[in-house]
């Protein structure tokens, strides 16, 4: 099929759409092949952020065969990704994300399906979210509200696709690790869905874990590597986690990173802290508890893709970050207007939040 991109401004009725065309909230409009009509044209003026789009070429041949994935959901709709790298990211990130709410975390979903689910969002994690500062304005965003496992689950999985690809693990290891982490919370799911009992005293029974351990342990697709940090992932390194309480040198590496990003999106989410104020809490709190060398890499990492960010400081004044001296994550140099202020020195000033 061949097709030509025109602006907006020249869409015509009866023109047919090659790609599916989406709401500037990331919801679809149009899916690809639909019949332009005046109102339609109007839709798209109105309610997306694009330009042009790409209609089908009726005078071409016709026979040209595409690759695309396409993947069906239980709702009444289909989400089409053609051809990723022309979607801009929050829009892949909002699409992953509806896919794992209505493929893994609802009720119902028999547990044999999840593999090939959950398979399919790893892939595409790993694929496509190579953008990490914008994966992590995203998540810095869309911060997961209290209960919502599969929000916290997205987070926490990109966030642990950085940290295997920082640790240079090769790439069936990273999908291996995604895995685990779209699934270390699924436990919570039978227990939100069946009601027996409230999710509160669940956590103090520490009961998610082994409840989403024994959900998992038995589809083929999962090895022990997966499982372990599902099982896993609130072991602390100095004993007091659970449901083991094992020791540092017990713990799996799936479990150690697992935790680490799970404890930085529950600070950012549930706590609404900003990213800076989360890894000061991340080096002061948890020194003892989560595994040191990948919590010093995530933060060296982490400052990295901030450098450029624009802040709101305390002031109320709008800068930009320029430079983390020495790696300290808390006081960076920030530029406002044609002038500097440097955090390690002026210790009046901080960093109140991102300036989206
Ligand atoms: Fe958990």
């Amino acid at each position: 099929m061949k097709s030509t991109r025109i602006s907006i401004n020249d869409l015509k009725p009866n023109m047919k759409t090659a790609d599916a065309i989406f709401t500037r909230n990331g919801v679809i409009l149009l899916d690809e092949g639909s019949t332009l009509t005046e109102t339609l044209i109007h839709k798209i003026k109105n309610m997306t952020t694009i330009d042009s789009i790409s209609i089908i070429d009726e005078n071409q041949d016709n026979d040209e065969n595409e690759n695309y994935t396409s993947y069906e959901i239980n709702t009444n709709y289909k989400v089409t990704f053609r051809d990723p790298k022309n979607i801009k990211l929050d829009i892949k990130i909002e699409h992953t994300e509806m896919l794992l709410r209505e493929s893994v975390y609802q009720m119902n979903t028999p547990h044999n399906r999840i593999a090939n689910k959950v398979k399919f969002v790893s892939n595409f994690i790993l694929d496509e979210f190579n953008d990490y500062s914008g994966v992590l304005e995203n998540i810095m965003k869309l911060k997961s509200k209290e209960n919502d496992v599969c929000r916290h689950s997205l987070n926490v999985a990109s966030l642990c696709f950085m940290i295997g690809t920082w640790l240079k693990y090769p790439n069936d290891k990273i999908q291996k690790l995604i895995k685990s982490a779209l699934l270390h919370d699924i436990g919570k799911i039978d227990i939100l869905n069946k009601n027996i009992i409230d999710l509160k005293k669940c956590e103090i029974s520490y009961c998610h874990p082994q409840l989403g351990y024994e959900t998992i342990i038995n589809i083929d697709d999962f090895d022990e590597e997966i499982t372990s940090g599902i099982l896993m992932h609130h072991e602390r390194e100095d004993g007091s986690g659970y449901p083991f309480a094992l020791q540092g040198h017990e713990i799996p590496q799936f479990a150690k990173i697992i935790a680490v990003a799970d404890v930085f999106e529950n600070l950012i989410s549930q706590k609404k802290l900003n990213p800076f104020k989360a890894l000061e809490i991340l080096e002061r709190d948890y020194m003892l508890k989560l595994d040191l060398n990948i919590m010093k890499l995530f933060i060296k990492k982490f400052s990295t893709y901030y450098i450029g960010s624009k802040v709101i400081l305390s002031t109320g004044e709008i800068g930009k970050i320029i430079h983390f001296a020495n790696n300290n994550i808390k006081t960076p140099l920030i530029m406002v207007g044609s002038s500097f202020i440097d955090l390690s020195i002026v210790k009046n000033i901080s960093i109140k939040d991102f300036a989206f």
